[in-house]
């Protein structure tokens, strides 16, 4: 299916932060453009706007200027809604209210024409819903850009029950042709993104919550060991914990409080007290004039490590093997369960167990886990933690060796799955599950991760490249552990584990 053609007008309602970035996208694609708002001279104000932020631009060397005023040309403002009867596509940006949304489509679909394509940019209403009430509700679709739309690449095109599909591979040419990534999803509440990403804030807010580590510290390996571009704490401080909660809050609700959706007493907490994050001065960290930033926490150690002893196949751990090489660490390779011995500490990644239990059921002294890294080639941190009764000497003995690697490490209380494993393992089984439910294939789900929230991996090949067995353990033990359904793994990876062929040795064995 064919993108519209670039004479075709498009009509971008709401000249607010989102409505104003989508009409200078389409605009910068080299459609007509004609933004309307209901605020007298918001459309002229938003049009100015775009004129200051690409003349900037252009004074940065990142845009001529001929295409400055391309841009500009194809902009006008509309004097009122009859402006807008010309238009191929409308999209709707409009304040996030049901009743007023549905009354401007129902306007709109007596004023265009008939094959004038309706789209709305809602990041939350069901687009089933808001097709309802129209005599042709095959020709609405949700068309889902991010924020700020000119930046971000993602658009989620959404098709309701009604939709006319022909429309959505329209939309979704068109989008590609503007230069974004698109996805095509179906109307389920959260979308792909809303609802994939839950887990992200939510692992991290019960962490925090159970005091396993403080916010810099469950931040910091995010960052430095999971190489997402921030952690919880600082990202739900930037959106805004108003936002972010009001989202969880919705996405909770409209799956009939499943719990794994469940919001966070501490995020509420932030919310009922006005500290809204970053606008407001105070979330999680504090933002006043003078106020420190909390350290991150690191253990340091004096033990003198030249040696280690490699048991078998330390799978996704395996690089690590190459760091301590690199620094001069004589490694003796034995046949056993992919554990590393270093003094009198014995190291295994994380399959979800407390580090406790493991050692109980393993029979393992001295046992310390390690959390998950994106690429254990490259992480500067990682997260550890200890079985209870563990020699301190063997605790300093595991800071060392990873130190000798470049590897900081952060400790957490015994936490079944620790950080960044848990996290990833969680966003994997959400988007399996939407994979399950048909909300969009797997290919779009970790396309609209990495380009609409900066994942550095979509989830569903994170998964892949770990094992899809390892994370079904992972979530297993999660499960077992907290006695909750909140982590049991999806049936779409119970399934790729029969079919994947490329599974990363079990950690479960161990
Ligand atoms: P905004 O509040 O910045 O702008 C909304 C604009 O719509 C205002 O200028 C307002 O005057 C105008 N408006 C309200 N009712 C109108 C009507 N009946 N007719 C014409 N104009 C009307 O809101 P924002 O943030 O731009 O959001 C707009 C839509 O985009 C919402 O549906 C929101 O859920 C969605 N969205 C927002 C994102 C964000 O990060 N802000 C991201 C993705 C989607």
């Amino acid at each position: 299916m064919s993108a519209l053609d670039r004479s075709a007008i498009v009509a971008v309602i709401g000249a607010g932060a989102m409505g104003a970035g989508i009409a200078q996208v389409a605009a910068r694609a080299g459609h007509p453009v004609v933004l309307h708002d209901n605020r007298q001279g918001a459309a002229r104000a938003a049009i100015a706007g775009i004129d200051t932020q690409l003349a900037k631009r252009v004074a940065a060397g990142k845009l001529d200027a001929a295409a400055h005023q391309a841009c500009l040309a194809n902009l006008s403002a509309a004097n009122g809604l009859q402006d807008l009867a010309g238009a191929s596509l409308v999209i709707e940006a409009i304040v996030e209210n049901l009743a007023v949304k549905r009354a401007l489509f129902a306007e709109l679909e007596c004023l265009c024409r008939a094959d004038c394509i309706l789209a709305s940019n809602t990041s939350s209403l069901s687009i089933t819903t808001l097709a309802a009430e129209l005599q042709h509700p095959e020709r609405l679709l949700g068309l889902h850009f991010f924020n700020p739309a000119p930046v971000m690449a993602l658009v989620e095109v959404i098709s309701g029950l009604a939709s006319d599909p022909a429309l959505a591979r329209t939309l979704h040419a068109t989008a590609k042709a503007w230069g974004k990534k698109p996805v095509l999803a179906r109307s389920t509440p959260g979308f792909i993104v809303n609802r994939v990403a839950r887990p992200f804030y939510a692992e991290s807010l019960r962490l925090l919550q159970e005091g396993a580590a403080d916010c810099a510290t469950l931040d910091a390996l995010l960052r430095e060991a999971g190489g997402f571009r921030m952690g919880a704490f600082e990202l739900t401080d930037l959106i805004g914990h108003d936002v972010n909660y009001a989202v969880t809050c919705s996405v909770f609700d409209a799956y009939y409080h499943d719990m794994r959706f469940q919001p966070s007493l501490i995020q509420k907490e932030l919310v009922d007290a006005g500290h809204l994050g970053r606008k407001s001065g105070r979330g999680f960290y504090d933002y006043r004039e003078g106020a420190q930033r909390p350290a991150v926490q690191t253990l340091n150690s004096d033990a003198l490590i030249d040696c280690a002893v490699v048991e078998g196949d330390l799978g996704v751990l395996a690089p690590l093997l190459e760091r301590l090489g690199a620094s001069c660490i004589d490694l003796t390779v034995r046949a056993g369960n992919g554990l590393l011995r270093v003094g009198e500490a014995v190291l295994a990644l994380s399959d979800g167990r407390l580090a406790s239990q493991r050692a109980r059921e393993d029979g393992l002294a001295n046992l310390i886990l390690l959390d998950l890294a994106l690429d254990y080639r490259s992480a500067t941190r990682l997260g550890i933690s200890w079985a209870q009764g563990t020699a301190q000497a063997a605790i300093d003995q595991a800071v060392a060796v990873l130190a000798r690697a470049g590897i900081s490490a952060s400790a957490l209380s015994d936490t079944p799955g620790l950080c960044v494993l848990r996290t990833v393992a969680m966003l994997a089984n959400e988007a399996a599950d939407a994979q399950l439910q048909g909300v969009a294939s797997a290919a779009d789900i970790d396309l609209a991760m990495c380009a609409g929230v900066n994942y550095p991996l979509g989830p569903l090949a994170w998964a892949h490249a770990i094992g899809t067995g390892s994370v079904v353990t992972v979530l297993q033990h999660l499960q077992a552990a907290y006695g909750e359904e909140r982590y049991r793994p999806s049936l779409q990876l119970r399934r790729s584990l029969t079919a994947n062929t490329l599974l990363a040795p079990e950690t479960s064995h161990e």
